[in-house]
């Protein structure tokens, strides 16, 4: 069984979550009609249709459109894909399933013929060319008796609406009868992929053919198979025809340039051919299947546990609304879907033509919701499901034809409203992860020399080994980055930085630069001088070694709680002022200069430890009298600033975003890597309160080291994600989300009683590998050992952080021996689910519990700066 979605998350859809009394207005303005409810005012759309994540291939797809009027390159992708995947030759595109309709319709319709179907859906346009249509329900043979000579085609949904299945036996049976009759059998296939998936898990004889081989075995079974490829093959829109029957094609291609567009493109956009040629081809991965099939069948189970009257269907759960609501009689399905959206902002629509008694579809769409939004769906639904006495019916208004032209009245209930506290944002498009195996791993680790900086992505399977650059930007994000246009000279993109900059930190001077490190460069180079002391909470690597490149001698001035791993302590990051105050003397008895005080918010390599408002204030009244700069790291300021909203309780109820400014307010500078909060993939900066002064000696050196005066060596587009990301990182629920899901990594691990640093941080948990590996000498890196071990037994990639990092003392040549041997197991931001992060500590777990078979290290080869990089290594026998 698959524990955790078979790909990570590429880019995601921010939700906006409205209140009740928004959403009691929205239905009192479209008739308690919900289909008339735009998105933005959604919070879940249950709909399957178009609304799938695209992988990142799909996603590239959209610009391999050949766009040309015939001919395009993408239709001979597209009828390659169908080849292979349904055995097809003849290709007809149309616009969707609909367009299908019209088209075989038009075709084979004549007044007065029969056409049999399993579901409504062809019923109005059959209707309108003249025909009559009958749904037959599985009795098929009496349909045929009754109706023999005047039957123009049946329309075979194999899925029957999703939750009704055509027997495969009987499918077979059919065939041949309508051979013998003369009747064509069109097959709709657009969820072939989960009828595929039942039928082998029921036919014991079906168990071990592949996926391809039984869709190409069922496309046989019909004369032609219509596509609609909004479902499996998770395209937006778009499908087609298609058979082996060149003379059926012949028919296709006259017909549908009438209505559809040109026989190769049918009215669909070249680059729509292509994401669903892509589709195809992801659709029959047995492990999408399984997580598909495993989503759905989690839904119903918690449903059905509550007691909701339902139908399982193949891509979501169908409501026995009027058993729940016999008061609302033939509208019920429409009243539950009103109460539904009322509570929750969740919404079940009901499409096609108005039938009373509806079931009502709450259908989940492919790889675009994670277990934790499902199973709060679901307890939304149960919600008005408990309240059921209290909702009042529908009163219909009209006569609609479609459920889209229904009006309502309602008399609005007061009803128990359901709050989501689950991600704030929904999968858009996804990247497939490495599907390795333990034996390919353990040889990719020694390729690597042991080093999990030197691994192919390609062979990581959950990759933790940094934060930095890896976030998953965006829709907006990447409309910002599209709409960008690049110059080497002042642009849009650097202005709407600095006005996020002001906004975001109340700062008045920005430097951009194309990484953290190049302004952490700058700022070394313009304030440090030879000897000069530099004190800060704790050391990250780059940033010492450009302070000691400069001159300057660090000095660890973080609170002595900071070096325990098992100390609870709260504030871990604070600046020890004891320690600050003594260095300050010091300095002044040698007559040494403290450049400035390097304050990094949530520290890095303490575990990701916040520092208090109070901290942050007593250093800054320390330091202003003395004209100390105080300089911030804050590339983790937005955490930093959510564990005070959450830790302390003079914040409480604060905004991060008002809490961020007064932190920002007790400083006078900062160097930031853009690449961690600010949701970035690129970029970084050197801001500046209010010194004009400072900020011009630092542009002067961006054409030194980095690129023009507005760019610091970034692309617009870059810039104009970061621009943007700056205000998606302060959004108080999409940053405690990010808090909470490194808690409960966290909490997995300490439950089992691994040691980690304690109390879980923001962006990363720290195994500690002094206590995880107590047999291995730290001169034979057992936090380098433990990384690589996590990757050979979990796929999973973590990074070393201790005497490798550390490096070594230039005086004595000695390893440095940190206090700190850690690995750092960091989450990037908006790309892994909770499900991934469960799989992850059970994967840890296990190795624990063999911890003691594992051996410690040698370097073969050691850099000589920031030799963690590039550094190699052999296990030592
Ligand atoms: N400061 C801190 C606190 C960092 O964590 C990093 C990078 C930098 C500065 C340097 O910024 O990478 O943009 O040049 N940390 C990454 C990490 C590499 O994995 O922790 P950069």
């Amino acid at each position: 069984m698959l524990k955790n979605e078979p790909y990570k998350i590429k880019s995601v859809r921010n939700l906006n979550f409205m209140r009740t009394s928004e959403r009691r207005n929205n239905l009192r303005n479209v008739f308690f009609n919900i289909n008339h409810i735009t998105n933005s005012n959604i919070n879940f759309d249950m709909i399957s249709q178009g609304s799938s994540a695209m992988s990142q291939e799909q996603v590239s797809s959209l610009f391999l459109g050949d766009e040309a009027y015939a001919g395009a390159r993408n239709f001979n992708a597209l009828v390659r894909q169908v080849h292979e995947t349904f055995g097809l030759k003849y290709i007809c595109p149309i616009h969707n399933r609909y367009g299908g309709l019209k088209l075989l319709s038009s075709i084979m319709v004549t007044k007065d013929s029969v056409i049999g179907g399993n579901t409504d859906l062809p019923r109005p346009v059959v209707e309108y060319y003249g025909g009559n249509y009958e749904i037959f329900d599985d009795e098929i043979t009496d349909f045929i008796n009754r109706n023999k000579g005047n039957i123009s085609f049946i329309y075979l949904d194999l899925q029957g609406g999703g939750y009704a299945p055509f027997p495969y036996k009987k499918l077979k049976l059919l065939k041949r009868t309508a051979d013998d009759l003369g009747i064509k059998v069109i097959l709709d296939l657009s969820c072939i992929v989960e009828y595929v998936y039942q039928l082998k898990n029921k036919q014991d004889s079906l168990k071990d053919k592949s996926c391809s081989e039984l869709i190409k075995k069922i496309s046989e079974l019909g004369h032609s198979v219509l596509f609609d490829a909004g479902q499996d093959s998770m395209s937006n829109t778009g499908g087609f025809l298609a058979t082996n029957n060149i003379d059926e094609h012949e028919k296709y291609r006259n017909e549908v340039v009438v209505y559809e567009g040109l026989h190769t493109y049918g009215g669909m956009a070249g680059r729509t051919m292509e994401v669903i040629a892509v589709g195809l081809k992801e659709m029959t991965d047995g492990k999408l299947m399984d997580w598909i099939h495993h989503q759905v069948s989690l839904f119903s189970n918690w449903l059905e546990k509550a007691g909701v009257p339902l139908i399982k269907g193949c891509n979501g759960v169908f409501l026995k609304t009027s058993q729940i609501l016999p008061q609302a009689e033939k509208i019920a399905a429409s009243s539950f879907a009103a109460a539904l959206y009322l509570t929750s902002g969740v919404r079940a629509v009901l499409e096609g033509p108005f039938v009373e008694e509806a079931l009502l579809p709450i259908l989940i769409p492919r790889r675009a919701l994670m277990n934790t939004q499902l199973k709060e769906i679901a307890e939304a639904i149960i919600n008005v499901f408990q309240q059921k006495e209290n909702i009042p019916p529908l009163t219909l208004l009209n006569k609609p034809d479609f459920f889209s032209e229904a009006q309502y009245r309602w008399v609005v209930p007061n009803l128990e409203v359901y709050d989501f506290t689950c991600e704030p944002y929904l999968i858009h498009s996804i990247e497939h992860v490495g599907m390795k195996s333990r034996k390919e791993r353990k040889k990719a680790v020694i390729e690597a020399g042991y080093n999990t900086f030197l691994l192919k992505s390609e062979d990581v399977t959950i990759d933790f080994l940094t934060d930095s650059g890896t976030s998953a930007m965006s829709v907006n994000q990447w409309m910002s980055y599209l709409k960008a246009c690049e110059s080497t000279a002042a642009s849009d993109s650097y202005y709407d930085i600095l006005d996020s900059t002001k906004k975001i930190y109340g700062y008045k001077f920005l430097i951009l630069t194309h990484q953290g490190r190049s302004a952490e460069h700058i700022m070394s180079q313009i304030f440090i001088r030879k000897g000069d002391y530099v004190p800060g909470n704790m050391y990250f690597t780059t940033t010492k070694l450009h302070q000691e490149m400069a001159g300057g001698i660090f000095v660890d001035i973080i609170v002595d709680e900071a070096h325990k791993t098992d100390s609870d302590f709260l504030w871990k990051g604070n600046i020890d002022l004891k320690k600050l105050e003594a260095l300050y003397f010091k300095s002044q008895r040698e007559g040494k200069k403290i450049a400035y005080v390097s304050y990094e918010f949530n520290v890095n390599m303490a575990g990701g430890q916040p520092v208090s408002m109070d901290n942050i204030k007593e250093v800054y009244s320390f330091c202003k009298p003395k004209e100390i700069p105080v300089f911030f790291d804050a590339t983790r300021c937005a955490e930093n600033a959510c564990f005070i909203q959450r830790r302390d309780q003079n914040y409480a109820d604060f905004a991060v975003s008002d809490i961020l400014l007064e932190m920002f307010s007790y400083g006078d500078g900062a160097t930031i890597s853009s690449k961690k909060d600010m949701l970035s993939n690129l970029s970084g900066c050197l801001i500046f309160k209010d010194r004009q002064d400072w900020y011009e000696k630092a542009l002067k050196m961006l054409p030194l080291f980095e690129g023009s005066f507005f760019s610091g060596g970034t692309s617009a587009g870059d810039m104009a994600a970061h621009a943007q990301g700056l205000l998606e990182m302060v959004e108080d629920r999409y940053i405690n989300s990010r808090i909470s899901q490194t808690a409960y990594l966290g909490k997995l691990l300490r439950n089992a009683g691994i040691p980690i640093v304690l109390p879980p941080g923001g962006h990363a948990i720290f195994l500690d590998a002094k206590r995880f590996l107590p047999h291995i000498d730290q001169d034979q890196f057992p936090a380098q050992m433990l990384a690589s071990q996590i990757f050979i037994e979990t796929g999973v990639r973590a990074m070393e952080r201790g005497n490798v990092s550390k490096g070594r003392d230039p005086e004595t040549g000695k390893n440095y021996h940190p206090k700190l041997e850690l690995v750092r197991l960091t989450i990037p931001r908006r790309v892994y689910t909770q499900d991934h992060i469960k799989n992850v500590a059970e994967g840890i777990i296990n190795l624990y519990k063999k911890r003691e078979t594992i051996k410690g290290l040698r370097f073969t080869y050691e850099p000589k700066k920031l030799r963690f990089f590039q550094g190699r290594f052999e296990e030592v026998k």
